[in-house]
């Protein structure tokens, strides 16, 4: 697909990491993180992945590969133990000549270094470690588009003697779901081989644990067969754990390893494995580069195919230059893809986060591969990926729509929609949630504010049930009718089995408990439809809408306010929660925001519930999600109240609602809290002794006060915060945002930025914006807006402009 790419690369000022921290920085230009110590206080990863296939690496080398769908189709088996991080795919090193056994990685051996450095790059994680007078580099890359991942290991002898050197790739297969606690029953199925005429170790599951429509359940086979191939003869190859660990039942001390000759063991009655042994003779100085790959395919005949194009590529460049080569081409095609849009602020980690790190994450953490460390879905979320996708629209608006209509396809034709399907075998569960449905007519409304793109609704989509093909908009409108023929008699939308917020699993399983949350997204979703139906010449549809909207906001205003800030819901028996009158979770973040930044709260309020954010919610480690945390089990609230006290949703900052206060600060145009929560929310500024996750990627949760590790973040990569982050710094701080009318130019920068710039693409021409203070303007003074040199009479650009780039001036007050 054609990207949207513009502009001429834009130099960055080359900003470096803002905060020292002894684990790692970010390399100047920001396309790489370079961990510097082998163990921060939790794995710190990278996930590359193509459309159909990825890995997660750590820093200390754990992890796994997994084709079509992270969850049921592992290739290579991995435990989540984020204390230990053992499990993951392997490079051990013998020296023959004497000098022992370690490993290229830190795992599993943990070598004494005296040199090691992980980067993280974009599609790419490197290994450079010195050992015994052995220096490696360890490169790992996802095709860029083929189902296979690359080893290139250069390895230099840096003494004075001649070297032998044994190099041992393992990995453990496991060919289908992730592993669970039935491990004697799987391995039973799984069947492994060499074939030498490819180099190639293989597998196949007969047995993949899904259910199938025509043969039940238990009774599919894995789809794939796996490979792990080198471009060496390899002296050894063995496809049995226990025979590879022998006696010493350990991979460090593997009996493997140093024994003159393996007895290979391949076939269905084994441990099955993957090890594969090359020896390599290194005069003093001397280096090599050896190369292996990792593959799957469907059935026997994908898999020789897929083989043989490794082969040719590794025999056409040899392994060094097809690394490089790879690398190049891998991190080229991710910096242009990101580049159709770029911010450059007073503060560089935020400007490689946002042009680079978040929307890499969002784009190959949680669309292509729908997995991390703390997660492994490869499902579909109905409303997450739907919302990750908004982050393709300055880059490459055509993959939102794709997104739009494949969620819609996943809707039945009474209005409701799967909560998550499974890619490859469709399984999913239908929603009791109020709100997933809705998100079709929000990321709808956001895609055509951005692209004008009409025609989308009339793009007709099968429901999930009857596969009878209707338009997009009837889509949506389903949607709506659902929602609105189950009000509560107060004129409140239902909450069901939770909205927006999951565990709030109980509050409305009897279908009466209410959502003012839901109501005041409602109010929005209402807003943007109207005007839709307006353009589409359907003024009767557009007015109803506006009715309801209005009936709404009355009704939020008054059954939803509790005197001082919004309520967040009512359970089935009536109980509000939310409110100053409960024990605990007295007042909830959502409620708040949403009334702000969909203009459903009268200014007064508006004033009031913000300032009752910043005296209960807003801490100093991010916006609560609600406050004070649950501290025991409430069977009517529903499953928010198990978690413990501060963890994620009860009582932590949960990212992806702390980006929606940064967006209200900016809409209460309060750029002090704007500082003060874009500091909280940038990872890159905190200290990982104390915040443990990873500095270059959003965390789903930062723990709140009411825990013992307070500001300990967690659940990294997997979180809708990334696509958010990144919107709403460039949406509402920095206040370049699609409406329906043309580019609208409102920014709130936090209180120390002297200005910004933003570099984007919009329908077609390239605006680079320039922000900055103006000491003649007074300090509620709208910003003055000009455009190629002439004042605009107001801070909208029109579209359509005709040219293909447009220089924009921004000035603020001071
Ligand atoms: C998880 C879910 C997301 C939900 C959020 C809040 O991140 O994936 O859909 O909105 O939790 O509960």
């Amino acid at each position: 697909m054609p990207t949207q790419n513009p502009t001429a690369p834009v130099r960055v000022a080359t900003p470096s990491d803002a905060v020292k921290n002894p684990y790692g920085r970010f390399a100047d230009d920001g396309t790489e993180y370079h961990i510097l110590r082998p163990d921060p206080p939790r794995p710190w990863v990278n996930i590359a992945a193509n459309e159909r296939f990825g890995l997660v690496v750590s820093q200390a080398g754990g992890g796994f590969t997994w084709i079509d769908n992270s969850q049921l189709a592992m290739l290579t088996r991995w435990h989540q133990d984020l204390s230990v991080d053992a499990w993951g795919k392997f490079l051990l090193l013998r020296d023959a000549s004497g000098g022992g056994v370690w490993s290229l990685a830190p795992a599993p051996c943990w070598p004494a270094y005296e040199r090691y450095r992980c980067r993280h790059g974009l599609g790419y994680t490197v290994f450079e470690t010195l050992h015994a007078g052995v220096a490696a580099v360890w490169t790992l890359v996802c095709d860029p588009r083929s189902p296979v991942e690359w080893w290139f290991v250069t390895l230099q002898n840096r003494t004075r003697e001649r070297r032998r050197l044994e190099l041992t790739a393992y990995l453990e297969w496991n060919c289908g779901v992730h592993p669970g606690p039935q491990r004697e029953f799987h391995k039973l199925f799984v069947e492994t081989g060499y074939d030498a005429s490819r180099r190639a170790l293989l597998a196949r599951n007969h047995m993949w644990d899904v259910p199938n429509e025509k043969y039940g359940h238990w009774n599919t086979p894995f789809p794939y067969v796996c490979a792990l191939t080198s471009d060496r003869e390899p002296a050894d190859v063995q496809g049995d754990r226990m025979a590879f660990l022998g006696a010493a039942r350990s991979l460090s001390q593997a009996d493997a390893l140093h024994a003159d000759a393996w007895e290979p063991r391949l076939g269905r009655h084994y441990e099955p494995i993957a090890a594969m042994r090359v020896r390599v003779d290194l005069p003093a100085g001397g280096y090599e580069t050896l190369a292996f790959a990792i593959t799957a395919e469907r059935g026997g005949d994908g898999l020789r195919a897929q083989l043989e194009a490794v082969h040719e590529q590794l025999a056409r460049h040899g392994a060094a230059a097809l690394g490089e080569a790879l690398v190049e081409r891998v991190r080229g095609g991710w910096l242009e893809r990101l580049s159709g849009q770029r911010v450059h602020t007073p503060d560089g980690s935020l400007d490689h986060l946002c042009n680079l790190w978040l929307r890499y994450q969002a784009i190959s953490g949680r669309i292509l591969a729908r997995c991390g460390y703390y997660q492994q879905s490869g499902a579909y979320g109905f409303r997450d990926q739907l919302q990750d996708s908004q982050v393709w629209l300055p880059l490459e608006p055509r993959r939102c729509r794709k997104q739009i209509l494949l969620h819609a396809a996943h809707q039945f034709s009474e209005g409701r929609v799967f909560h998550w399907w499974h890619p490859l075998t469709e399984q999913g569960e239908r929603s009791g949630y109020s709100d997933d449905l809705l998100w079709l007519a929000f990321v709808t409304a956001s895609y055509l504010k951005e692209t004008a793109d009409w025609g989308v609704l009339d793009e007709p989509v099968p429901f999930a049930d009857t596969r009878q093909p209707r338009p997009l908009s009837e889509h949506v409108q389903r949607a709506f009718e659902y929602t609105f023929a189950r009000l509560s008699p107060r004129g409140l939308p239902r909450i069901g089995t939770g909205d927006w917020n999951d565990g709030l699993s109980a509050a409305g399983r009897g279908g009466r408990g209410e959502s003012v949350w839901l109501a005041e997204f409602l109010v929005g979703l209402l807003a943007d439809w109207a005007v839709i139906w307006d353009r589409r010449g359907e003024q009767r549809k557009a007015a109803a809408l506006r009715e309801r909207r209005r009936l709404l906001i009355r009704a939020v205003n008054e059954h939803g306010w509790d005197g001082r800030w919004y309520l967040r819901a009512t359970l089935d028996d009536g109980t509000p929660i939310g409110s100053h009158t409960c024990r605990r979770g007295k007042i909830y973040l959502n409620a708040q925001t949403w009334a702000i930044l969909n203009e459903v709260a009268p200014a007064e309020r508006a004033e009031l519930c913000w300032a009752a954010v910043k005296e209960h919610l807003i801490h100093e480690v991010g916006a609560l999600l609600l406050a004070p945390a649950y501290d025991e089990p409430d069977e009517r609230i529903g499953y928010i109240t198990r978690y413990a006290p501060g963890l994620r949703e009860n009582g932590g900052v949960y990212t992806h609602a702390a980006t929606w206060a940064l967006a209200a600060a900016c809409r209460m145009r309060d750029s002090e809290t704007v500082q003060r929560l874009l500091a909280a929310l940038n990872p890159a500024n905190k200290d990982p002794r104390r915040y443990w996750a990873e500095p270059y990627v959003t965390p789903g949760n930062v723990d709140g006060p009411d825990s013992p590790l307070c500001g300990r973040a967690g659940w990294t990569w997997y979180t809708g915060s990334a696509a958010w982050l990144e919107r709403v710094v460039t949406h509402f701080v920095l206040g370049v945002r699609p409406v329906w009318d043309g580019l609208m130019i409102d920014p709130v920068l936090p209180a120390d930025w002297p200005g910004a710039r933003l570099i984007r693409r919009y329908r077609g021409c390239t605006y680079d914006i320039r922000i900055e203070r103006d000491e003649g303007l007074a300090g509620d003074a709208p910003p003055v807006v000009i455009v190629d040199g002439v004042q605009a009479p107001s801070n909208v650009i029109a579209p359509d402009r005709g040219g293909e780039r447009c220089r924009v001036e921004v000035r603020i007050a001071k």
